[in-house]
């Protein structure tokens, strides 16, 4: 009886140590896991830079988050295109290259010194204000 009382003991101990260790394991790898998805294009960073670069660039002298000023809010214009890899493309286009004729007969202005890579991460932050995310 004693002994075995004994036995159950060490057995409650060796679970809770090798639970103990699990958990462990658990966090250590959780966050390499989100580094990896927070790298990925359409990740939170990515957003984040584009939002720096738009907020850093004139882009605020034409265009409003939510409210049309001389350009299309931004909210706007995510609600007017899915968010694709096809898009991101043509929209980090118009804005290095400017143009009129979407929205009305307004022009923006070119963005020659943008970089592509640049202009994608701003047109990535653009879509992503469709309205249901806050911003
Ligand atoms: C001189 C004013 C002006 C500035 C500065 C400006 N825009 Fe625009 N933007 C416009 C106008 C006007 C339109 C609508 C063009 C059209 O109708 O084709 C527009 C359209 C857009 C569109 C939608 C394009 C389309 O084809 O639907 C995006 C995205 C955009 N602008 C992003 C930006 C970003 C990012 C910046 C900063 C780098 C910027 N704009 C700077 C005036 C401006």
């Amino acid at each position: 009886m004693n002994k075995s009382y004994w036995l159950l003991a060490l057995f409650v101990v060796a679970m809770a140590c090798t639970s103990t260790k699990e958990s462990k394991n658990q966090e250590d790898y959780g966050t390499p896991n989100e580094a990896a998805s927070a790298s990925e294009m359409s990740g939170p960073d990515i957003i984040a830079q584009g939002e720096a670069l738009v907020k850093a660039s004139d882009c605020k002298t034409c265009h409003h988050t939510v409210n049309k000023i001389i350009g299309p809010s931004h909210t706007d214009v995510a609600k007017k295109y899915e968010f694709t890899e096809a898009n991101v493309k043509y929209l980090a286009e118009k804005i290095i290259k400017g143009g009129s004729g979407v929205w009305g007969e307004v022009v923006m202005t070119t963005h020659p010194d943008l970089s592509q890579a640049d202009a994608e991460k701003m047109a990535r932050y653009v879509l992503s204000l469709d309205g249901e995310k806050e911003h």
